[in-house]
């Protein structure tokens, strides 16, 4: 009899434990705390001018350590958060114990399971790159949002550098190595980064115009692209100049699309 042998991990597997051994270090890296004053302003201004000042049932999609949590609660908001990484999960929970108005599931973001039609909007940040299912992901959470609710997402074509990009990061590597900058502090995990980049579907470039086409089959409408400026100001004040040039080398974007009221 023959037995197919198969690999007893996947890719999903690898991206958790990715992110788990990142859990330890993750707020202390730049980009991905959100500190307090002007970056946490402009993160909040950013949310706001996109889900408006009404409070909202949200589902935060991979909270990470709950930074973008934090800035969802200060606006008012009622958050689920879910994350798949229970090493992730439990540094936000602890960071939001005692808030009524935050709740913690750890969940896959591309099934979340949670009820249909239950949330005026979805939230996330830096998940998207490293979905291994879109469209099945972008069905699911058209699924769970009210009709007239609400997709908003955060994110980056971290496969490459923008051309400023390459020409500064020499200068950054340069003012890392003479101790201009905080190293980063993802435990030299370049190597596994890469390796998992090179499976996924947008391992090559994560771009607006492939996601509009995916979220429009979804059945969402009215996609808008805008850029991260005004949150790429708020994290270089305060910030050490490699900090600074590091806000510049990816291109990031929002991406902010709508269950329609009258579904098809
Ligand atoms: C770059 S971190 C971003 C964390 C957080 N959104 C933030 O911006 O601070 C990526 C997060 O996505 C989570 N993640 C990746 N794929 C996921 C999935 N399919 N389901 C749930 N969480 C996922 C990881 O565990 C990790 O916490």
């Amino acid at each position: 009899m023959n037995i197919a042998l198969r690999p007893n991990h996947d890719l999903k597997e690898d991206i958790r434990s990715y992110w788990s051994d990142r859990s330890k270090t993750f707020d202390q890296d730049f980009g991905h705390r959100i500190a307090d004053g002007p970056e946490f302003r402009a993160w909040a201004t950013a949310i706001r001018d996109e889900l408006g000042d009404r409070p909202l049932k949200v589902l935060e999609l991979a909270c990470g350590t709950g930074e973008i949590t934090r800035v969802l609660l200060s606006l008012g908001h009622t958050v689920t958060a879910l994350d798949f990484s229970e090493a992730m999960l439990d540094v936000a929970k602890r960071k939001h114990a005692g808030n009524p108005n935050a709740r913690f599931i750890l969940a896959d973001a591309e099934n979340t399971m949670e009820p249909d039609a239950a949330y005026d909007a979805v939230v996330c940040r830096h998940l998207v790159w490293t979905l291994t299912e879109p469209s099945r992901a972008f069905q699911d959470w058209h699924r769970l949002l009210k009709p007239g609710g609400t997709l908003l997402f955060f994110d980056g074509d971290w496969a490459g550098p923008s051309l400023l990009g390459r020409c500064i990061t020499p200068i950054i590597t340069l003012l890392a190595r003479i101790g201009g900058g905080r190293k980063q502090l993802d435990g030299g995990m370049g190597e596994r980064h890469a390796a998992i980049m090179s499976q996924l579907p947008f391992g090559s470039g994560l771009r607006p115009d492939l996601l509009t086409p995916l979220l429009a089959d979804a059945g969402f409408r009215d996609a808008i692209v805008r850029s991260q400026r005004g949150i790429d100001v708020g994290q270089r004040k305060g910030a050490t100049l490699r900090d600074k040039l590091r806000t510049l080398v990816y291109r990031k974007f929002v991406m902010r699309c709508t269950k329609p009221v009258a579904d098809r």
